[in-house]
């Protein structure tokens, strides 16, 4: 740790120290600068912000790299499955072959809810948003399984941290029957973790459903490309949520509300949605037109990322699975993504997109395959939640095995009125 940079409040010269990580930039430690300076940073948005040390999850924005515990996303997607991914945000390591088989095992016992919380779907109108319910949902979890909300007992993280993983495909799918007016279907645990939930989904109690291996293989991709991304706003939120010592149910409920925003995990939803109302290739010049307009507010939703600022390399990934995934259903002639494809081009060749480093992101390209594979709108970001719960439960757990872990409590400048005396009621004008 060297000082690198020194600066003069008055008479007094603060240094403050540089800390190195094993890859990317340093930090310039500001931990004591208040108790030194009497000043505070000033970083909205936490633009130039490091808020925690992580092993867990590595970007490079500029060149386009992401790394699982070192491992290239490229290599996982291709090579590994969603549960070996999870093994591997969660413990460090690549599982051994009788360590894969542990987990999984583990995985799959847990993948029931408890029977009264079908009760607790009831409550809720048909037509609620499925992130709404699953807000909800994984809240009331805390409220089914106390034996493991005690963050000081380290086997009740893990049995905590299991039961999260193999409980919100089963939650995610309830939610998505619920909305559809079919009855839930119970997990089949002689399936692998996606095409359990792909059964979860679409299986009625009538009739035999067969898994698509092709189907069950991309979605599976789709969750090992979202299972974790640094800290982002939703990880961020579970973090700061847990650092009060809140139970895990709960901090993972906090970061399902995080990722439900539009710049955030709802852009899938908001890129489809686009895509429809531009409706035919013809008229994509006006969008681009309005997006450019900085008196308009609209954006091209599945363009562009706070982190990236070269192609998303999971974007190139899950362009390679849409095609698969049409491919395999024989979809040829979908409108919406010829849309997508002139619109990806178009803005690749403009000036402003490349100037502000615009690049299409994962989600322009995870809403497209989503819908093709029979997901309505308003589920993408429930699977985006599934996928990435795995992360947040990682980075939850770092955060609460990490000594120097502390209670988040950001400051602020205040900018409103100083000090002034309350008038009774009859003197205020
Ligand atoms: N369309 C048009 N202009 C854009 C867009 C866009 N999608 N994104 C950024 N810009 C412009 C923006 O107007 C600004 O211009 P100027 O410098 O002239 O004011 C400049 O690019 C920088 O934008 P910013 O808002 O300062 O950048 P940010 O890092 O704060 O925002 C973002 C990142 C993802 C919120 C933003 O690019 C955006 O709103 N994109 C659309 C929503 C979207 O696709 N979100 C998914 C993100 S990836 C999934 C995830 O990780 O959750």
């Amino acid at each position: 740790m060297g000082i690198v940079t020194s600066f003069t409040v008055g008479n007094k010269v603060i240094d403050l120290p540089a800390r190195e990580g094993s890859v990317g930039p340093s930090v310039v430690d500001i931990s004591k600068l208040y108790a030194q300076a009497g000043m505070f940073t000033y970083d909205p948005g936490f633009t130039s912000t490091a808020s925690c040390d992580s092993k867990i999850t590595y970007i490079d924005g500029d060149e386009g790299i992401l790394l699982y515990r070192g491992y290239p996303i490229e290599q996982l997607a291709e090579h590994g499955d969603f549960l070996e991914t999870a093994y591997l945000l969660l413990y460090g390591e690549l599982p051994t072959s009788q360590q894969k088989d542990d987990f999984v095992y583990r995985v799959t016992r847990h993948t029931m809810v408890h029977d009264q919380m079908s009760r607790f779907f009831q409550g809720f109108r048909r037509d609620a948003h499925p992130m709404a319910v699953m807000v909800a949902a994984v809240g009331a979890l805390s409220a089914f399984y106390h034996d493991s909300t005690d963050i000081s007992d380290e086997h009740q993280r893990m049995v905590a941290s299991i039961r999260m993983i193999a409980k919100i495909p089963t939650l995610a799918a309830m939610a998505f029957k619920y909305s559809i007016g079919q009855p839930f279907i119970y997990p089949k645990n002689d399936l692998d973790y996606t095409s359990n939930f792909l059964r979860m989904c679409y299986a009625v109690p009538c009739e035999e459903y067969y898994i698509n291996p092709v189907l069950s293989r991309a979605l599976d991709r789709i969750f090992i490309l979202h299972a974790d991304h640094e800290q982002n706003a939703s990880t961020a939120t579970v973090r700061l949520a847990g650092s009060s010592g809140a139970n895990p149910f709960a901090c993972i409920a906090a970061g399902i509300a995080c990722l439900w925003g539009p710049a955030h995990g709802g852009a899938n939803e908001a890129a489809l949605e686009m895509l429809a109302e531009i409706g035919t290739p013809d008229r994509i010049p006006q969008f681009i037109a309005r997006a450019k307009d900085k008196n308009d507010p609209f954006r091209l939703m599945g363009f562009g990322h706070r982190v990236y600022k070269n192609y998303d390399p999971r974007a190139k990934i899950m362009q390679r699975t849409t095609h698969e995934v049409l491919n395999e259903l024989g979809i040829k002639d979908d409108p919406l993504l010829d849309v997508a494809l002139e619109l990806e081009r178009i803005a690749l060749h403009d000036e402003y997109f490349i100037e502000k480093k615009l690049y299409p992101n994962i989600d322009f390209y995870s809403g497209i395959t989503l819908k093709a594979m029979g997901f309505p709108t308003d589920m993408f970001t429930v699977l985006f939640a599934l996928a990435r719960t795995t992360g947040w439960i990682a980075q939850w757990k770092e955060m609460i095995e990490d000594p120097s872990q502390k209670i988040g409590r950001p400051r602020q400048l205040y900018t409103g009125a100083p000090r002034r005396d309350y008038l009774p009621l009859a003197q205020r004008r």
